[in-house]
C-alpha cells in the first residue's frame, strides 16, 4: 500500500497503472461501512484507491469540525488489511491552496432536507469531490447509500459535468441492531446509543405502514414522528418522503420513494433512510 499527501505523487502513481481503479473517498476513522465499500471497489476493480481527507468546507461554522473523530494510524492499519494500493491524504493546504475560489455549486437537489439544515453543506461535498476525482482518475467510485442526497448530488454532479466515471451506490451497513454505521456513532453515550435506534424503528415503521398499502406521505411521516416523539432523547429536524432523483416531497408514497430522516439524539445529528420496495 503506497500513501501519497501530494497531488503530484499521487498523480505518478496513478498513471503507472494499467488496470481499472476503484475509489473510495473518506473523511476517515473508517467503520465496517467504509471497509464494505473498500471490498466491493477491491472485487470490481485492477486495484483500489482511498483518500482521508476531513474536508473543512462541508462543515458549517457551528458543526463539528474540529472534534470530528480522526484516527489516521487506525485507518492505515485498516487499509492495509484489505489490501489497498493506494491512498491519498492530502492536509487542507493541499486541497485548498492559497486563493481558491472555484466552487461547484448543485443547483436544485441541494436545496431540500439536508441542503435545508446545512447551507453550504453540499457545495463542500461537491466541491472536493470533483476535485478528488480530477486527482485519482477512478472507473468507479463507491459510496454509501446511507447519505442518499450526497449520493443523488453527486450522481447529478458527474452527469452534468460530463465525468468520465461510474458511481456505485452501496446499501447501508448496519449494526446487529439496525443503527446504521457512521463516524459519529462514537459521539453517542450509552443511553443515547439505545435511544438511537428509534431512526430505524420509525422507517420500519414506515415500512410496514406501506407493506400495509398505506399511501399518504403525511401519515406515513406522521406516524413515524410520533413513534420518535416518544423516545425523550431524541429531536426530529426533518423527515421526508420523496422523489429520490429530484428530492421533491410527495403527497403520495409509491414504489421507489426515499424516506428519509434527520434526528438529533442528545447532541449528534444522525440520518438515515429507506426505499420503499414492492
Ligand atoms: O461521505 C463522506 O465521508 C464525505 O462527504 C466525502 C464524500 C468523503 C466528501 O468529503
Amino acid at each position: 500500500m503506497k500513501v501519497f499527501s501530494s497531488t503530484a505523487a499521487f498523480r505518478e502513481a496513478r498513471h503507472g497503472m494499467a488496470c481499472t481503479l476503484g475509489f473510495v473517498p473518506t473523511m476517515g476513522y473508517l467503520h465496517e461501512g467504509h471497509l464494505v465499500l473498500v471490498r466491493r471497489a477491491k472485487a470490481e476493480n485492477g486495484a483500489v484507491a482511498v483518500s482521508i481527507f476531513v474536508n473543512p468546507a462541508q462543515f458549517g461554522p457551528k458543526e463539528d469540525f474540529a472534534r470530528y473523530p480522526r484516527d489516521p494510524e487506525r485507518d492505515l492499519a485498516l487499509l492495509e488489511k484489505e489490501k489497498t494500493d493506494l491512498v491519498f491524504m492530502p492536509d487542507a493546504g493541499e486541497m485548498y491552496p492559497h486563493g481558491f475560489v472555484t466552487w461547484v455549486d448543485v443547483a436544485k437537489v441541494t436545496e431540500r432536507l439536508e441542503g435545508s439544515t446545512r447551507p453550504g453543506h453540499f457545495r463542500g461535498v461537491a466541491t472536493v469531490v470533483a476535485k478528488l476525482f480530477n486527482i485519482v482518475e477512478p472507473n468507479r467510485a463507491y459510496f454509501g447509500e446511507k447519505d442518499a442526497q450526497q449520493v443523488v448530488v453527486i450522481k447529478r454532479m458527474v452527469a452534468d459535468l460530463n465525468m468520465s466515471l461510474e458511481v456505485v451506490v452501496v446499501p447501508t451497513h448496519r449494526e446487529p441492531d439496525g443503527l446504521a454505521m457512521s463516524s459519529r456513532n462514537v459521539y453517542l453515550n450509552i443511553e443515547e446509543r439505545q435511544a438511537a435506534l428509534v431512526l430505524w424503528k420509525s422507517l420500519g415503521l414506515a415500512r410496514q405502514l406501506w407493506s400495509g398499502r398505506e399511501r399518504s406521505a403525511e401519515i406515513l411521516k406522521q406516524q413515524m414522528a410520533a413513534l420518535i416523539r416518544k423516545e425523550p432523547l431524541a429531536r426530529i429536524d426533518y423527515i421526508s418522503v420523496a422523489d429520490p432523483e429530484t428530492l421533491e416531497e410527495l403527497s403520495e408514497a409509491r414504489h421507489g420513494a426515499l424516506v428519509s430522516l434527520a434526528v438529533y439524539v442528545g447532541k449528534t445529528r444522525l440520518i438515515d433512510n429507506i426505499t420503499l420496495l414492492p
